[in-house]
């Protein structure tokens, strides 16, 4: 039997995505049978590569090179939903590196539960955005694809608070922020497919978000820290630009995200302070 570890770098070095992401759910099965049985996987020691196996395709280009395509027609949404299955996949990654690359720091078997859930769910996210581009002739790897998106994980490399502040509580919450105005999108074309899968992947990110905020609250109380100040020091020195408003702040209130976290990260004032 595999470490938990192991497992991750198992999922991390599968190049194809669909081989990734039937990886990942199948260890995350393992992960909670065993938890469920009370016979928990060990953690082991197995290294994080620094990045993660990935397909010959999609070609990824600097974001500047990405060609911008109008979601009102058919090729813009594939565009789109390719965009987003690129996001998923990158996903599982972040989600399965943050277990061996922190795993010197010791922290309770309910922080590895939350990592393996998540990192099944955006498994399950990924798989429906690629059907929804298969049901419409396209695949993941037709288009090119954001170069760069890792960056956020080699920035945090060395630094466990530093990875919960930026992609949990920045990126995933931006998450939360677009999700209902694509949603919108596919609704217009009478996409229901892509519709569907957007509303799963809309349900389950609150609860990704809210993980990052658990256990970075977890980890200030260990060091005696203000999250607040913590989260805003963190997020200054790892993520490069500010915060885009409008913020969905009662996706964001459910996943322990308070306002006074994110705006003073914003581009601009706080409403109403000026
Ligand atoms: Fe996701
Ligand atoms: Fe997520």
């Amino acid at each position: 039997m595999p470490t938990l570890t192991e497992m991750a770098v198992d999922v991390l070095t599968a190049a194809d995505g669909r081989e990734k992401t039937a990886k990942s759910r199948a260890h995350a099965a393992t992960w909670f049978a065993a938890r469920a049985a009370g016979k928990p996987i060990p953690l082991g020691d197995a290294q994080a590569p620094l990045r993660p196996s990935r397909p010959a395709h999609p070609e990824l280009l600097d974001p500047r090179d990405v060609p911008k395509r109008k979601p009102g027609s058919p090729q813009g949404r594939i565009a789109l939903l390719h965009a987003v299955a690129h996001i998923e996949l990158n996903a599982v990654d972040l989600h399965w590196d943050i277990i061996p690359r922190f795993a010197h720091v010791a922290m309770p078997p309910g922080f590895y539960d939350d990592w393996v859930k998540a990192a099944d769910e955006e498994s399950k996210h990924f798989n429906l955005i690629c059907d929804c581009l298969e049901a419409l002739g396209s695949f993941y790897g037709a288009l090119p694809a954001h170069a760069g998106m890792w960056r956020a994980a080699e920035d945090t490399v060395d630094d466990f608070m530093g990875r919960l502040a930026v992609v949990p509580m920045v990126l995933e919450a931006r998450g939360l922020d677009v999700t209902p105005g694509m949603i919108a999108i596919f609704r217009k074309a009478g996409a229901d497919q892509a519709v569907a899968a957007l509303e799963t992947i809309y349900a389950e990110e609150v609860a990704h978000v809210a993980y990052g905020s658990k256990w970075f609250h977890f980890l200030c109380g260990r060091h005696d820290l203000d999250p607040k100040d913590a989260f805003h020091t963190l997020v200054r020195r790892h993520f490069h630009g500010a915060l885009k408003p409008p913020f969905n702040d009662e996706k964001r209130a459910e996943a322990g995200l308070p306002p006074d976290f994110y705006w003073p990260l914003a581009d601009q004032p706080v409403p109403g302070t000026r």
